[in-house]
């Protein structure tokens, strides 16, 4: 198909819920990312309610699960083909508990972005993920947090801010009432983030790979 036809593919890799994917299929669905659809859904795990979320929603999914493989490279192998074989433009990390590894991003230089549920750089980096992230946004006594958005590089939680949202930190938080006033913005930036990266990408005529 020739390149100004075909829609920009946006390929999910996640392991949870799946709420940050279903943001960014009800935008690009309602053309608050233009040009767009999401092309499959990958969890790392078979019981993800992000399964059940594409199925409902009619994408394609698939489980690729790092037990099912001998070691990291035939893992990375299979998952870079999988979304290669759904000619995927742009994959974003949504929830996958795993790091990335380097063939991945081999794969898909500058292609990959990740949402995280604080501002970054503070409160990233290995092991700080889920509760985590909020208990220690808590114990800081910071007065914000938020959510990033940013490419994915080899290190945890480092590559490029595409786009950052702060929330207030309210006297009497936990960390689930902030995680969901967090997730409230995530579920804002993930999708206006992917249109910057797209608007960027067509600026450069490297929209569709
Ligand atoms: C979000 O908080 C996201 O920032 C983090 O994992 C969580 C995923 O939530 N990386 P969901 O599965 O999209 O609901």
């Amino acid at each position: 198909m020739s390149s100004d036809l075909r829609r920009f593919r946006i390929g999910v890799l996640a392991s949870g819920n799946g709420s940050n994917f279903q943001a960014i299929l009800e935008a690009v669905r309602s053309d608050r990312v233009q040009g767009a659809e999401v092309a499959v859904v990958i969890s790392s795990r078979s019981g993800a309610g992000v399964l059940r979320r594409a199925e409902a929603a009619q994408i394609p999914r698939e489980v690729v699960a790092v037990e099912d493989f001998p070691g990291a490279s035939e893992h990375c192998s299979r998952l870079a083909g999988a979304f290669r074989s759904y000619e995927v433009d742009l994959v974003c990390l949504a929830g996958y508990f795993r790091r990335l590894e380097p063939c991945f991003l081999k794969a898909f230089p500058d292609r990959v972005l990740n949402i995280h549920p604080a501002l970054l750089p503070r409160f990233g980096g290995e092991g700080m993920y889920g509760r985590r992230v909020h208990e220690a946004v808590l114990a800081s006594g910071e007065k914000e947090s938020g959510a990033t958005v940013h490419f994915v590089d080899e290190e945890y939680d480092h590559g490029e801010t595409v786009l950052e949202r702060r929330v207030p930190v309210l006297s009497g938080d936990t960390p689930e009432t902030l995680a969901r006033r967090v997730l409230e913005v995530e579920h804002q930036i993930y999708p206006e983030a992917i249109q910057k990266v797209l608007r960027r990408l067509r600026e450069q005529g490297r929209a569709v790979g």
